[in-house]
């Protein structure tokens, strides 16, 4: 072990159950993952848990729109989240959810704990309700006219177009986004954690050195405002824990989440065996760290370390707060097709090259980073397929062929190994420090080194020459020993690369201090590609397909505001759309309906049985166009009793209607009754 064994839980911050996994979230996940697969190789006793975030209003609302419950809305996010995550390699040793008994346990716990000691108080406010809708409004959930510059439309919080902040009640004409309804106001009793009876605890937390300098500023600032009793109740209905003794309250969903990361430690703790509080009592000797983006700072760095210390748990060793990303300099646009989902990345490209890219420009600062797609093809191909892996293909080949696979007793150039092996312990200071930039940089500069070695001595002439055998299986014995070297220090960023490495080095997973030791007079398997350059083709059909996904989202709004065709309708699985019959059908007769000005009776050949329809064709068709017709039928839907006789289905027609309708029909060669797949 390079230093004595350090205890550790980290975490990154709990995605919402309500949407994809897209690249911002991975900025953070795969930050936090090269730290932890980093520390892990150290040998450190490492723990990463995570959570879906899957409470609050958004999500009850998301599910209600969906026609589904919360429960099933959060199963199903929670498999996308964790199918995503795993894809990309990010390797948590508990994925969990703050809908679970484990954090029902512990926000109770909490709430009763501050409550007991003085910390919980109780008022009425007034807040916007909607009376149509029956609840009370998120300030989100309020629209209205900018109060500052008049622009219509805008939420109950800010202006996107003068970037004014506001409250809802500063609104013109605010109204529901739910209902429409003009929101009235309503005295409800709320709960408040008493932040400010944390202020001494906070002030020596923030001059304490562990917080990164920009965020020690910020808090500064939201300290020197004052500080403010925070709201942690909601009224029903709200989809959460209702709140001990409190029937119809809520804990507001940032009260339980954060709790969340101890829910999920806990729920692990329960599969192996591990002490809760080793790590979450108060007298842990074991570190804590929160991983998370700047936007959420504000939670972790005030609230958090306040309840968890006036609730009788130790604080955060330190929070480890990270930049937003930008796709092209800019932030991430579903337009301009940077808005990229997690899964529409792998659809297209290797996990492995974002690691990479994203490793090669973080840093320990709350900077933005940006992903610039040229850059990330050009950078990635230099670095990993044209520097590092080429370093084996030029070695392996001769090592295989001549010398049956055997690496040589001697380095030829043990200085060259040394100056490899020396940067062990800087390049682990870079990682730990969370400068993989500064990390990255250093080992590409070894991996140049390693290159211009082999250019030097150029195996491939030596080999032809009897007396240099030895030379060629030395020199390569030492360029694959370099190579291994690399994928060491590279591993907690690329760890399929290093098990590939690892499968043709024909040895157990490497750990850090590997890298002491070279590999001498071991057999080795043949070299096979590791990694395939980036065509850059493939970017852009990523970009592409995230257009595409706008352009439905898109539709969807415009369709809802002015296109005759109407919203898209939510999307459907495939499960759903299989219970759809659709069959091809003959009209045999077709009539007009007495009394009926829309609908024509049809009657419909599937082969084997005929079913009688009333379709609403009548002002596009006359009844004698369509006898001997074929088109499609939704064949298995319920038969619906109609003023003039049972349908027995429905045919299918598009277009907006009148006589611009258009009955879909097959190709020829199409039979009645044929399945429609
Ligand atoms: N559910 C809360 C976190 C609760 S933690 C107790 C939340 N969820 S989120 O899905 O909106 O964001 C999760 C994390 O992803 C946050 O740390 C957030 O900063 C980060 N990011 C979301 N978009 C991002 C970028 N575009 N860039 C970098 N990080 C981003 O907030
Ligand atoms: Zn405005």
């Amino acid at each position: 072990m390079t230093s004595p064994q350090r205890k550790i839980l980290v975490t990154s911050a709990l995605p919402y159950a309500n949407g994809s996994i897209h690249l911002g979230h991975l900025l953070e996940h795969l930050q936090t993952d090269i730290w932890v697969r980093f520390q892990k190789t150290r040998g450190h006793d490492c723990t990463y848990v995570c959570a879906d975030d899957a409470h609050g209003t958004p999500i009850m609302l998301k599910a209600q729109a969906e026609n589904t419950s919360p429960e099933a809305l959060i199963d199903a996010v929670y498999q996308e989240h964790t199918r995503d995550f795993a894809d990309f390699h990010i390797a948590f040793d508990n994925y969990y959810s703050t809908h679970s008994e484990e954090n029902r346990h512990y926000s109770n716990t909490i709430y009763n704990n501050l409550k007991s000691t003085g910390h919980i108080s109780q008022r009425t406010i007034m807040q916007a309700y909607d009376e149509s809708a029956g609840m009370f409004l998120p300030d989100r959930f309020i629209k209205g006219t900018c109060p500052k510059c008049k622009t219509e439309d805008q939420y109950g919080d800010s202006c996107e177009s003068c970037g004014a902040t506001y409250t809802p009640a500063d609104l013109i004409n605010p109204v529901s986004a739910l209902s429409g309804a003009t929101p009235v106001k309503k005295a409800s009793e709320h709960y408040f954690f008493k932040l400010n009876h944390f202020e001494t605890l906070l002030k020596e937390w923030i001059t304490s050195g562990k917080l990164q300098p920009e965020i020690a500023n910020k808090l500064q600032e939201w300290f020197d405002a004052g500080l403010q009793d925070w709201d942690i109740s909601r009224d029903a209905p709200y989809w959460g824990f209702e709140i001990p003794n409190a029937p119809g309250k809520y804990f507001y969903v940032w009260l339980d989440a954060p709790i969340g990361y101890m829910a999920s430690y806990q729920n692990l703790c329960d599969k192996t065996g591990q002490d809760f509080n080793d790590v979450w009592g108060k007298d842990s000797q074991a570190e804590l760290y929160h991983f998370i983006g700047k936007d959420i700072a504000y939670f972790h760095t005030l609230f958090w370390p306040a309840i968890l210390h006036g609730a009788g748990y130790r604080m955060p060793t330190a929070v480890f707060c990270h930049g937003f990303l930008t796709v092209d300099g800019a932030k991430m646009s579903k337009s301009r097709g940077t808005f990229i989902k997690a899964r529409t990345y792998l659809d297209h490209l290797d996990p492995e090259y974002l690691r990479y890219y994203f490793a090669a420009k973080l840093n320990s600062h709350v900077e933005d980073i940006d992903l610039n797609l040229d850059d990330f093809v050009a950078r990635v191909n230099s670095d990993l397929v044209g520097k590092a892996i080429n370093i084996a293909s030029r070695c392996a080949g001769f090592i295989s062929k001549r010398f049956d696979g055997m690496l040589g007793d001697t380095i030829a150039e043990p200085a060259l190994l040394a100056a490899f092996t020396e940067q062990s312990e800087s390049i682990a200071h870079d990682y730990d420090a969370r400068n993989y930039s500064k990390a990255i940089r250093n080992i590409m500069a070894l991996a140049d080194k390693a290159n211009q070695y082999i250019a030097e001595k150029e195996p491939w002439k030596l080999i032809k020459q009897e007396d240099q055998q030895q030379a060629v299986q030395d020199i390569c014995t030492t360029g694959i020993n370099l190579f291994r070297i690399l994928m060491i220090y590279l591993k907690p960023v690329l760890p399929v690369l290093a098990e590939k490495t690892e499968a043709f080095l024909n040895i157990p997973p490497l750990c850090w201090d590997d890298a002491q030791a070279p590999l001498l007079g071991h057999r080795i398997n043949p070299f096979k590609a590791m990694m395939t350059r980036i065509e850059p083709e493939k970017v852009a059909a990523m970009v592409e397909a995230s257009k595409e996904d706008l352009e439905t989202a898109q539709q969807t709004v415009i369709a809802a505001n002015e296109n005759p065709n109407g919203p898209l309708a939510d999307e459907i699985t495939f499960e759903d759309f299989s219970k759809i019959d659709l069959r091809v059908a003959e009209i045999m007769a077709a009539e007009h309906v007495e009394a009926a000005d829309k609908l024509l009776k049809l009657t419909l050949s599937l082969g084997n049985e005929e079913r009688t329809v009333f379709a609403g064709i009548k002002s596009a068709y006359s009844p004698e166009d369509l006898v001997g017709r074929k088109t499609v039928m939704v064949a298995n839907l319920k038969p619906r009793k109609m003023r003039f006789g049972l349908s027995e289905g429905m045919i299918l027609a598009a277009g907006p209607g009148g006589s611009d309708l258009f009955l879909l029909s097959p190709d020829d060669g199409a039979e009645p009754g044929m399945k429609v797949k």
